[in-house]
């Protein structure tokens, strides 16, 4: 598939370079994408603006800090029809007023607010809940090693589409229901950052359903 990767950093970076090398067209990007060719050429992938990798991509990683990510939306317009891969977690220290008000909003969940500001794509949450360093160190396992990967969507078929991205680097999808469900993986939730085997994951999932 043409992935898109907006925001190249330990999560964009690392996921970026497992699907290319899993054979998927990559393209980097950031406010600095100068800064990503040599990352990028080790895997043969391209660079670009954020705009270029919106304009690439069937499916976009979004993996920038959440209090960016309006100004983002402002910027690029319109994912329509596009699958979008919202990574983003909110942290108030980090993210300001942006990360704060939706954690304050009981109606609203934190990757609901993402896909508000991109209406036109089909959002699925995925990646929040695992470390970057366990993607780095974890990936191209098969069977009962692979450590879980959670992911909730409201459009089945998107969301079928990332559960083949993970799949395709090694990591178990464990497939929590449409994106409210991503309530149970946001910061300080039962299965944040767990970083567990999928048997674990699920054995966990189920003491808490
Ligand atoms: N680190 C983890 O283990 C982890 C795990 C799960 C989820 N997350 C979440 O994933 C997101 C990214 O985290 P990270 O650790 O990968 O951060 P990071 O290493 O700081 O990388 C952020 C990337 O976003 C780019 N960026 C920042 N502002 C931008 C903007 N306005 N437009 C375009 N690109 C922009 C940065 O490059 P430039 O500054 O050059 O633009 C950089 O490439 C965060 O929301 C985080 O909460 C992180």
């Amino acid at each position: 598939m043409k992935i898109g990767i907006i925001g190249s950093g330990n999560i964009g970076g690392t996921l970026g370079q497992h699907w290319a090398k899993a054979g998927h067209e990559v393209m980097f990007s950031s406010r600095h994408p100068e800064e990503l060719k040599s990352m990028a050429e080790k895997v043969g992938a391209k660079t670009g603006t954020v705009e270029e990798a919106a304009a690439f991509g069937e499916v976009i990683l979004l993996a920038i800090p959440y209090g960016k990510v309006p100004d983002l939306a402002k910027q690029i317009g319109s994912l329509d029809n596009k699958i979008l891969i919202d990574v983003a977690n909110p942290y108030p220290q980090r993210d300001g007023n942006v990360a704060q008000k939706v954690i304050d909003d009981e109606s609203q969940t934190a990757t609901g607010y993402v896909a508000s500001q991109f209406p036109g794509a089909k959002t699925v949450k995925a990646f929040n809940s695992i470390y970057f360093k366990v993607l780095e160190e974890k990936a191209f396992r098969s069977g009962n090693d692979r450590i879980a990967v959670q992911v909730c969507g409201d459009d089945e078929q998107a969301k079928q589409t990332v559960k083949r991205l993970i799949e395709d680097i090694g990591f178990a999808p464990q497939d929590l229901g449409d994106l409210s469900r991503g309530v149970l993986f946001e910061p300080d939730a039962p299965l944040y950052n767990q970083n567990l085997k999928i048997a674990e994951a699920e054995k966990l999932l189920s003491q808490i359903k």
